[in-house]
């Protein structure tokens, strides 16, 4: 794929002392690594003790450099914004994502650093369920962050049993179908990217105000 690297920010969903997460975002982040296509950046929600999302029109201040509550909520939709892809590595609690992770992608608030880009996510679960219903809610959250969610996933069951000592996944489906994903995504964030540096269209929340305030002027 030509052009420059992408930047690929790999999101971790968990933050538990004991996190499962362990096991799998090494994995990840060496075969997104070795992939070629991406600059390759860990996001560790560990590392962004963000407040309880709760901006409002005060907290944002200019919407063109949006003051937010805390300097953190700034620095993290700064941060974000830097992407041109995204992987979420999220177990599931209680059939969606971690609250930790929902507070995060909401407190990109204003900012639409989510915008234009592709997104995917690798799922696991110590059960069967495999993260998959947190994976389908995942998708339906990215859409309205106006972010492209990618069809293909992976997803691991029994995350306890699912690497060897190496690190390795026991079931080789598991490795092609993160080979499938690393695929969309170089190919989506390239052709995304593209389309950004081309231009891009207002937010439709946006153009719906700009078209209902002009037929008020009629
Ligand atoms: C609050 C909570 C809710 C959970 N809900 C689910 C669930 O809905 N489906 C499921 O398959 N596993 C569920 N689990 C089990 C997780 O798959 C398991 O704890 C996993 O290790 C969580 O990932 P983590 O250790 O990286 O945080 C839940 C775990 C927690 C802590």
């Amino acid at each position: 794929m030509p052009g420059t690297p992408l930047n690929l920010q790999i999101i971790l969903g968990s933050i538990r002392p004991t996190r499962q997460v362990e096991r799998v975002a090494p994995w990840v982040t060496n075969r997104a690594v070795a992939h070629g296509a991406f600059q390759v950046e860990v996001i560790d929600l560990r590392d962004w003790p963000l407040p309880h999302f709760a901006e409002h029109l005060g907290s944002i201040g200019d919407f063109a450099d949006p003051t937010y509550s805390d300097p953190l909520v700034k620095r993290w939709n700064a941060k974000i914004r830097q992407a041109d892809a995204y992987l979420f590595i999220t177990p599931e609690y209680n059939h969606s994502v971690p609250g930790v992770l929902k507070n995060a992608i909401d407190s990109v608030f204003v900012s639409f650093a989510f915008r234009n880009k592709p997104v995917a996510a690798v799922g696991y679960s110590v059960g069967l369920a495999a993260g998959t219903r947190a994976l389908e809610h995942l998708a339906l959250i990215m859409i309205e962050t106006e972010a492209a969610p990618i069809r293909n996933s992976v997803l691991i069951p029994k995350v306890g049993e699912a690497f060897d000592e190496a690190g390795n996944p026991a079931d080789r489906a598991t490795e092609v179908a993160l080979q499938i994903v690393l695929d969309d995504l170089a190919w989506w964030g390239h052709m995304l990217r593209e389309s950004r540096q081309q231009g891009e269209l207002l937010p439709g929340n946006f153009r719906m105000m700009a078209a209902m305030s002009a037929g008020e002027a009629d």
